[in-house]
């Protein structure tokens, strides 16, 4: 891949200290955003790259196709940076096989059983793309379509701002759905992510995000001695195609208990009905805060490099993903092979199914109304 065309977009901030005692002036640019050319779909559409850099070096790549995360650099406990989400190099590999690595997810984060649903009486027939159901949008998500971008930095932090209208039909959804999607890079090492949408039409909206991270670096084993905490004392059973079977079940007693840090690992092989259902965790959590509001949903600790990922969001679920469909077939960034468990997800979301499930949160949209959700991960070492 070479990038003929690489242009600084956007400065941030310039700031000049001194001179001090008549001595050195120290020059500092950041924030920054920078944009380059990352190749065509194979119908010749170009794609970019935005690079966000903080004060503090945390780097963000994401590009306009999918609003994939590329790349996230962020310190250990010695200040040394690693790539903590998986995915490609180029992106062809996106285009090739991609099992959502870093992507936006939508208009449906998540199963829906058969891919039907009721709203209003009238009975609508989505893509079926995984089985007989319905999964993270259908056939081509939001995650396979190009976004506008725009640059949005301010004093402290740099941001991304990233648009798409989703047809009235597309995927067998109805109305017309105009997404706004801004990431922000902010100084305290956190990823911002600020979702809203409106729509002309009864419609249902779930978007979510689909990094898979390892915080020791992507490519360096797997995710089972992670500590996870995930502030849910329930969670929401499936069967044995990943629907949700209605039950919101205590976690206490099971291996679905991350109440307290507990490694990913220490329980993922017991002979559990759910673990075997979902080949490992694959299941959504009722988060204790209840959702509406911005509220600590999961911890993460990486004790050999000490770096520390907490997820804040204002939804109502969170659905942790231990990478167990990942089965060394794919070659990612830096030629490195992601066998099995190799990353692990935190999908902030509604329920799984819940449009056929009138108990669960409600995930309908009116015309009038704005669809919002906001999900931060942040990033620290101890
Ligand atoms: C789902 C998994 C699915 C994976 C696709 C996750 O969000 O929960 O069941 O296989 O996405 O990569």
């Amino acid at each position: 891949m070479t990038f003929s065309r690489r242009s600084v977009i956007a400065l941030g901030l310039i700031i000049s200290i001194g001179p001090l005692w008549g001595g050195i002036t120290k020059t500092e640019a950041k924030p920054t955003i920078e944009r380059q050319a990352f190749g065509k779909t194979a119908d010749g559409a170009p794609i970019d790259l935005y690079t966000l850099t903080n004060d503090k070096g945390v780097e963000v790549r994401i590009m306009t196709y999918g609003g994939i995360v590329v790349s996230l650099q962020v310190p250990d406990r010695d200040g040394k940076l690693a790539d903590v989400v998986l995915g490609y190099d180029n992106l062809e590999g996106y285009l090739r096989d991609n099992p959502y690595f870093g992507a936006l997810i939508g208009r449906y984060g998540n199963r829906i059983a058969e891919g039907r649903f009721t709203l209003n009486g009238t009975s609508y027939q989505l893509a079926q793309n995984n089985g007989e159901n319905h999964l993270h949008g259908g056939v081509v998500g939001f995650d396979k379509r190009i976004w506008k971008a725009k640059g949005v930095t301010s004093k402290d932090d740099v941001g991304l701002q990233l648009t798409y209208l989703s047809h009235d039909g597309e995927e067998g959804y109805p109305g017309n759905l105009s997404v706004t999607v801004v990431y922000m890079l902010t100084n305290n090492n956190e990823l911002r992510i600020d979702y809203a949408a409106i729509t002309d039409m009864d419609t249902i909206v779930n978007l979510t995000q689909h990094s898979y991270f390892n915080l020791a670096g992507a490519g360096t084993g797997n995710i089972l001695s992670h500590e996870l905490m995930l502030n849910a004392d329930r969670f929401t059973p499936v069967d044995k195609g990943l629907i949700p079977t209605g039950e919101l079940r205590s976690v206490r007693g099971t291996p679905m208990d991350f109440t307290k840090l507990t490694s990913i690992g220490a329980r993922i092989d017991q002979q559990d009905e759910q673990l075997r259902f979902g080949l490992g965790y694959d299941h959504n959590w009722v988060l204790s805060n209840g959702g509406g509001k911005l509220a600590l949903a999961a911890r993460v600790i990486e004790p050999i490099s000490g770096r520390v990922m907490e997820v804040y969001t204002t939804e109502p679920g969170i659905q942790f993903y231990s990478g167990n469909f990942l089965d060394g077939s794919i070659v990612g960034k830096g030629g490195e092979v992601y066998a099995h468990r190799y990353g692990f997800c935190l999908e902030a979301q509604h329920f799984p199914d819940s449009p056929n499930k009138p108990h669960f949160p409600s995930v309908v949209l009116h015309p009038g109304e704005k669809y919002r959700q906001t999900t931060i991960y942040k990033f620290s070492t101890e």
